[in-house]
């Protein structure tokens, strides 16, 4: 049974925001978009970019940017909307000396927060704000009646408002929209750090090798290898399926008995060996007809392979939280 808090648009009052400021540090690709939803949800707010070229795009969307230090100053709240690299030397530069008993700090990831990279004081609100997806797509969606889904935790609570206050930045950016998750943060800063770090080096590493081997040494059309490997968008569609029904539900759902059969033939030696070794093992079964002819026994058997590979995945611990997610994350037209 998964318990676990998700917070919408009814567990949400903009009105603490009322009479705050909030004030943006960083307009690129969460700053801006987080900034032209909160002030299209009537969000007083104000922007702090340092003369450089972000700066252009503040002026050319209407809003008067200010100096690191009025912000700090001005700011009830504060969003730090600047690569986590940069934390450490705008606090310290910036806002250390300027921050008052009563601000809350928010920062869209956990990373210099797990990984201490300045000092708290003891009497300020520190918030997550995390959202799972670039700022187009906040922007976007936001735009069209809808948001995206974001984690949320409070780190320091010393106003005792600090949940309400940040549910209410989630609402006015649409977050609550579809569906604002109760996430530690250091669970979320090492979990998008392991994705970045396992998932996505392993998936860029199969698709560049997997290019390589198949044009270079195998002799396949570099056009047609690189549509089939990722460039089509057929992948991408697949993934975004996916995350509506789930990973094995969308293979059985829209994906051919060959297609099927490839993906259980492999599964046990997937990420076993080198990506060469595994390449050549998968071109000598095609080239051979040895896939061709255990297809053919795969199909004279039911396709008892693909059964079982479907029936472990839909019955492993992935599923019920696929489901949860299914119906707790609303998706678009379908929210309060
Ligand atoms: N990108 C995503 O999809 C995503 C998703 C979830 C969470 N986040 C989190 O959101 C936060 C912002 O990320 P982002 O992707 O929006 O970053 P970004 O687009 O790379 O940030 C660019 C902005 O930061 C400013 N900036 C860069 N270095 C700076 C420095 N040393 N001092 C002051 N300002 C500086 C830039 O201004 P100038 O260069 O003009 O000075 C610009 O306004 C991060 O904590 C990130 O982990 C990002």
């Amino acid at each position: 049974m998964i318990k676990e808090k998700i917070y919408y648009d009814s567990d949400a009052d903009l009105s603490i925001l009322k009479n705050l400021t909030v004030g943006v540090i960083g307009y690129g690709i969460q700053g801006r978009a987080q900034a032209l939803n909160l002030r299209d949800s009537k969000i007083n707010i104000l922007v702090a970019n340092r003369s450089d070229h972000y700066l252009d795009s503040v002026i050319a969307d209407g809003i008067e940017p200010v100096p690191f230090e009025d912000l700090a100053n001005k700011s009830d709240i504060i969003m730090m909307l600047i690569p986590d690299q940069a934390h450490q030397e705008v606090v310290e530069n910036h806002l250390q000396k300027h921050f008052r008993k009563g601000q809350m700090l928010v920062v869209a990831h956990g990373y210099s927060l797990t990984f201490k990279k300045f000092k708290i004081p003891n009497d300020i609100d520190v918030t997550l704000l995390a959202p799972r997806m670039p700022g187009l797509q906040i922007r976007r969606e936001f735009l069209n009646d809808h948001g995206v889904p974001a984690f949320v935790d409070v780190i320091q609570n010393f106003s005792g408002k600090a949940l309400e206050k940040v549910l209410a930045l989630g609402k006015a950016i649409g977050f609550t929209r579809a569906g604002l998750l109760h996430v530690n943060y250091k669970d979320e800063t090492e979990l998008d750090l392991f994705c970045e770090q396992y998932l996505v080096a392993n998936i860029v590493k199969t698709i560049k090798e997997s290019f390589e081997e198949l044009v270079h040494k195998y002799h396949y059309p570099p056009v047609a290898t690189l549509m089939e490997l990722y460039a089509s968008a057929e992948l991408g569609e697949v993934l975004i399926e996916a995350a509506n029904v789930g990973i094995g539900e969308v293979f059985q759902k829209n994906a051919s008995p060959t297609c099927q059969f490839g993906i259980a033939e492999y599964y046990e030696r997937a990420m076993t060996k080198p990506v060469h070794e595994s390449i050549k093992e998968v071109i000598h079964g095609l080239k051979t007809g040895q896939f061709d002819n255990s297809l053919d026994k795969e199909g004279e058997k039911n396709y008892e392979k693909v059964n079982a590979l479907w029936n472990m995945v839909n019955s492993a611990p992935l599923t019920e939280t696929q489901k949860w997610i299914g119906t707790h994350f609303k998706k678009k037209n379908n929210h309060e």
